[in-house]
């Protein structure tokens, strides 16, 4: 902190000059000395940005809400434009009554809001085999949580009238991958909800306009965007992104089916890679997020020396069920190397593992559901690099 600084006195253009009339964006948008915030893709992941992933930028977020602009997008076809005039969502399959609703229809059902976090099942499943990507965008960035309005589906589907066969669901997308999901009934039944807005406003095309399945605390692929089908049977479907995706090669050659709960996990987004320490020794903020799949995060463990002496971290914000949670941790940086780690708990009593302990359990095979401690090494320059330490 300065007692005087120059640039405090010079008369800068805008203390000058008249600003912007209202109006001047009918839609806002962000400051333009904040667009380097932006979401970004690893371009050699993915063969074709059609069929891709793009991650959201944590390091520049703070509190437990994702900007819609900036959510992650993952789409197996591109972003489908759908004209919500001519967009229909179909129930049938094992119902007394087949029914096909028009937006209009939906608009007149009772409705929710909720904060839930969305994570890919692939988030961090770069790093099964040792740290790869340099920055939480890219280690932890295929997840966002924003505020859902919608329609529970278990008022939908008590419209049709489930027969007592009908133990399973198939959700499908009105894009050209037309994505297919099963769901079992108990889900579908307990918080599941058909969404049409996020963060109080429609959603946004990346994320399924008009309408998306939302599957609390349960895998990304499973909320199925662009909604237009849901079909009632008596068993699980196995369509390809339940069998030759997301299922979980073990060590064995054995596969987990179905991991559909996303563990308990947590991320240090400052300091990290793409946000150093600019500011040299002395006291300083770190700060991460955490969630779990089943339930709430009350506490959040934080090292800086690799684990050797944890610290407990301070929460703040919200603790909702299913949503990101904040943490910070206040200290005083010596200006010697760091070895940054963060470890949540969740309300279950589960403890996240660290990568070596999953390792031993699930082998290297995996793509899917690494919910391993991460580790930066933040340098005496205050930089910071992703690391794994044994
Ligand atoms: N739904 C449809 N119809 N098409 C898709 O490609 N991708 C799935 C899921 N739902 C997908 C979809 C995957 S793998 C994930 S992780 C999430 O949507 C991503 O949601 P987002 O794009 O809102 O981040
Ligand atoms: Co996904």
């Amino acid at each position: 902190r300065a007692s005087s600084d120059p640039a405090f006195a010079e008369i800068q253009p805008w203390m000058q000059e008249l600003g912007d009339p209202v109006d001047a964006a009918p839609y806002g948008m962000p400051s333009e000395f904040e667009a380097h915030v932006q979401r970004k893709t690893v371009y050699w992941l993915t063969a074709d940005p059609i069929s891709s992933i793009n991650f959201t930028p944590l390091h520049e977020l703070d509190g437990i809400i994702t900007p819609n602009g900036l959510c992650f997008e993952r789409h197996h076809s591109g972003a489908a434009h759908v004209d919500p005039a001519l967009h229909r969502l179909m129930i049938n399959g094992l119902v007394d009554r087949e029914l096909v609703f028009t937006m209009e229809d939906l608009m007149r059902f009772p409705r929710e809001n909720h904060v839930y976090f969305l994570e890919c099942a692939a988030n961090s499943g770069m790093e099964w085999r040792g740290s790869q990507l340099n920055g939480c965008q890219f280690t932890h960035g295929m997840i966002h949580n924003v505020m859902y309005t919608g329609i529970p589906l278990r008022l939908l589907l008590a419209e049709a009238g489930i027969q007592t066969a009908g133990k399973w669901l198939l959700a499908e997308g009105a894009d050209a991958a037309g994505m297919t999901r099963s769901i079992p009934m108990e889900k579908a039944l307990d918080d599941c909800l058909v969404a049409f807005k996020m963060n109080g406003e429609a959603l946004r095309v990346e994320q399924g306009y008009p309408l998306r399945l939302v599957v609390p605390g349960w895998e990304g692929n499973m909320w199925v965007k662009w909604l237009r089908r849901l079909e009632v049977g008596d068993e699980p479907w196995h369509h390809r992104e339940e069998t030759s995706k997301y299922t979980d090669l073990l060590a064995d050659g054995k596969a987990r089916r179905f991991t559909w709960e996303m563990d308990a996990k947590s991320v240090i987004t400052n300091p990290s890679p793409q946000a150093p320490l600019t500011h040299g020794a002395g006291p300083t903020v770190l700060s991460g997020l955490a969630w779990s799949g089943r339930g709430t995060i009350p506490r959040v463990d934080v090292t800086l020396d690799g684990g050797k002496n944890w610290h407990q971290a301070r929460m703040s914000g919200p603790s909702l069920s299913k949503s990101m949670h904040r943490f910070y941790f206040e200290f005083d940086w010596n200006g010697q190397p760091l070895l940054l780690q963060s470890r949540a708990h969740d309300s279950t009593g589960y403890v996240q593992p660290t990568k070596n302990a999953l390792r031993e359990l699930r082998g290297t095979n995996s793509i899917y559901h690494n919910n391993g401690i991460q580790t930066w090494h933040v340098k005496k320059t205050g930089e910071a690099e992703n690391v794994e330490v044994s």
